[in-house]
């Protein structure tokens, strides 16, 4: 006989495989087994395994619902084990929303820190935010603490939210996002805060470690600070930027500011502007963290808030982009690589040589890398091709205006950035999944993260009149 919380589990996973339709869903992206996801939270590494937490609504895929915590793990952040559901909306405190956080390891026990989401839809504020912890002592099973809330934010309120948390030397340090009223503009603008505790329980206000002017939105969403490579990074997801030019196309943004962080006074000394991090349609609420070979590992939300995409209807929403280490460089710009570990998915090399100009690549189930280098001199044009023109995704480089863009068509379907190779070859790396695309031009200076939907055979096409000096495309194998 089964104990009945396995018979439970299993049955479970078999209605994910079973509600899922298959044409959208992710070869090798972590994707929910069923109903909604969004933001990455809680990503640690734990007993040797990495270990991904996101905001899942096991209900619908329709529609965000009250947010639980959905749990996956792997060894290599591609073969990704769904796990049972970690945290449910079951206490006075996150009765409206078990929302985003992070994760700290440390005596064999997973330290989780969320935010509480309250609804009081009759009153003013509608909702109310304070900071919570959950400890796991086994990787799958999760105990929300007794002293709860651990932050009682009602100064912040209504929105305080998503704790990044690490440890620096013996004390602890928390950021949160947080929207505040600015009586000189009388209008709401978000912001960072930096918490520090000693024992992980008890936080005590630290400090503001940066905010908006009024041309970084009304909200925070998801900040992230962590050191890299001699610099501090304030990553966050600001609400309300507008758009301008190129910049700021979607919804919501994702971006950072680099600067110089001092752990004695706790202060924050911005040397950059704020940074778009993608320029892609589908980039959001990233966490990142420091595995133990010392990389930073950076993952977001492949989609974005008010999408209504298709997937929905074959039982899912939602999925990560593939994990991407972050770096540095002299200019200040963070740079991002995909994982080595992708390496492990190659299957048969589909192609590899020099490619005529009207050349076509059939992919194997969607799911391929493609590397490119080409003259910096010429123009460029691939076409990702569905068997519905509307569904397929050109991406170019042109050269007289140094810009690269990505279109996927439709409404909105386009978006671009300047950029020239810095090198002597234009060097670009596309991987393709059954609804996505990620591109990542140069060293990994400019990303381009979307969604997109194919029907049919999936095809790569060298558009325009110049051969393409070489190309390979690797099948990419199915991991979930
Ligand atoms: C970002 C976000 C977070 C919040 C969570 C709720 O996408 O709005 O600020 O914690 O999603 O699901």
């Amino acid at each position: 006989m089964l104990p009945t919380k396995v018979f439970i589990f299993i049955l479970i996973c078999y209605r994910a495989t079973a509600d899922v339709n298959d044409r959208y869903y992710p070869r090798y992206h972590l994707a929910p087994p069923y109903g909604w996801m969004n933001d990455p939270n809680g990503f640690s590494e734990y007993r040797n395994e990495y270990h991904l937490f996101y905001q899942f609504n096991p209900n619908s895929s329709l529609v965000p619902g009250i947010a639980h915590w959905g749990h996956a793990k792997s060894k290599d952040l591609f073969r990704w084990e769904h796990l049972p559901i970690a945290m449910y909306p079951d206490q006075w405190y996150d009765k409206g929303g078990v929302f985003s956080g992070s994760a700290i390891v440390e005596n064999d026990k997973l330290y989780l820190y969320y935010t509480g989401n309250v609804n009081n839809p009759d009153q003013y504020p509608d909702h109310q935010q304070h900071q919570v912890l959950a400890i796991s002592t086994n990787g799958i099973n999760v105990t929300k603490q007794v002293i709860n809330p651990i932050i009682n934010g009602t100064e912040y309120q209504p929105d305080f939210r998503d704790p990044k948390v690490w440890k620096y030397g013996k004390t602890y340090y928390m950021v949160l996002g947080n929207s505040f009223h600015d009586n000189d503009t009388n209008s709401t603008l978000g912001r960072a805060l930096l918490y520090t505790s000693k024992d992980k329980t008890q936080w005590n206000f630290a400090s503001i470690l940066d905010e908006s002017d009024g041309s970084l939105g009304y909200m925070w969403e998801c900040p992230d600070f962590f050191e890299l490579d001699g610099r501090f990074v304030l990553l966050f997801s600001p609400q309300g930027i507008q758009p301008s030019g190129y910049k700021y196309r979607n919804l919501y943004q994702t971006g950072y500011i680099v600067g110089n962080f001092d752990y004695k006074t706790n202060m924050f000394t911005p040397i950059t502007e704020f940074v778009e991090l993608d320029h892609g349609h589908d980039f959001y609420a990233t966490q990142t963290i420091l595995d133990k070979a010392k990389r930073r590992i950076l993952i977001a939300w492949m989609d974005m808030w008010d999408q209504n995409y298709v997937e929905a209807e074959d039982g899912f929403t939602g999925q990560m982009t593939m994990p991407r280490v972050l770096s540095l460089d002299k200019n200040n710009r963070l740079i991002q690589r995909p994982v080595k570990e992708i390496a492990s998915l190659r299957g048969r090399t589909r192609f590899s040589g020099r490619a005529r100009a009207g050349a076509v690549i059939r992919l194997r189930d969607k799911a391929a890398e493609i590397h490119i280098k080409s003259s910096p001199n010429n123009d460029l044009d691939i076409l990702i091709e569905s068997s519905n023109a509307s569904n397929s995704v050109l991406i170019s480089y042109n050269y007289q205006r140094g810009l690269v863009t990505l279109n996927r068509g439709g409404k909105d379907g386009v978006r671009r950035t300047k950029w020239r190779p810095e090198s002597d070859k234009l060097h670009l790396k596309a991987y393709i999944d059954a609804s996505s695309i990620e591109l990542f031009f140069g060293n990994g200076e400019v990303t381009f993260s979307s969604r997109f939907f194919p029907t049919g055979a999936v095809k790569v096409r060298i558009g325009g009149s110049n051969d393409v000096e070489s190309i390979t495309v690797f099948d990419l194998q199915r991991t979930i």
